[in-house]
């Protein structure tokens, strides 16, 4: 069966856990875009529920799905956030980012009672690091931002680490919806990814980066046969 298939059945699984009258962090990228699918059909029965979306492309969805926006600003809190992920390791850390929306995201995520990623089989791993994890930073001086992380990442890989700016389909540099860059690291093997975590926080000129440790409540993984829900804890 195919990885829509899966992320599909991931994303019905999800909408389960959703109640009357929630505040739904909306995620981004494929997997939740089926979710904010799914969520609109219940919308349109009679669900009320409000959604705060996670980047302008699941904004003009959630719209088009007829969902009620609002923001963090208005609500402060979130009761619930379904979002996509690039890896899961069987800690429920995450890479993500692969669809550019990592800082608003992670903004939401970390806003949240509960956070439950939904993905298909093939993003479950053993080690995160075979997907490149994305850093977001800052256009001024992004050459010696560059640097810094090419030096960090010797120190957190092992092997060979590839590192590169993000471009868009028209060859340039990527440009996320907070106006900023992305650089996307490949590694052999991520070591000591706390600290990796840690030393990308503390560093001038990032903004943020696709490290979610301590965000994923609940996994829910997409399968041939339907879905399997895994809680933290
Ligand atoms: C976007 C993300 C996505 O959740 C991640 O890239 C997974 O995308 P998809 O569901 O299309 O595989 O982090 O920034």
């Amino acid at each position: 069966m195919s990885k829509d298939v899966q992320k599909q059945r991931a994303a019905e699984a999800a909408v389960d856990l959703v109640q009357d009258g929630m505040v739904l962090g909306l995620g981004t990228g494929s997997t939740a875009a089926h979710f904010v699918k799914l969520l609109g059909a219940r919308v349109r029965e009679g669900l009320q529920i409000r959604g705060i979306p996670t980047s302008e492309q699941t904004r003009i969805l959630a719209e088009k799905e007829g969902i009620a926006l609002t923001s963090l600003g208005d609500e402060g809190k979130v009761d619930l956030t379904v979002d996509g992920a690039d890896e899961v390791d069987t800690a429920f850390r995450l890479i993500k980012g692969g669809g550019g929306a990592l800082l608003r995201e992670k903004i939401v995520a970390s806003a949240s009672d509960h956070v439950a990623i939904i993905v298909d089989e093939a993003k479950c791993v053993d080690h995160l690091g075979q997907f490149p994890l994305p850093v977001e930073v800052v256009p001024f001086g992004v050459r010696v931002t560059y640097q810094r992380i090419t030096e960090l990442l010797g120190v957190y890989g092992e092997g060979e680490v590839n590192i590169r700016l993000r471009t868009d389909q028209f060859g340039e540099p990527y440009v996320t919806d907070s106006e900023h860059l992305i650089i996307d690291a490949a590694f052999n093997k991520m070591t000591n990814i706390e600290g990796l975590a840690s030393s990308l926080d503390s560093m001038t000129g990032v903004v943020d980066h696709g490290l979610f440790i301590d965000l994923c409540d609940t996994l829910i993984i997409g399968s041939d046969n339907g879905a399997r829900k895994l809680d933290k804890n």
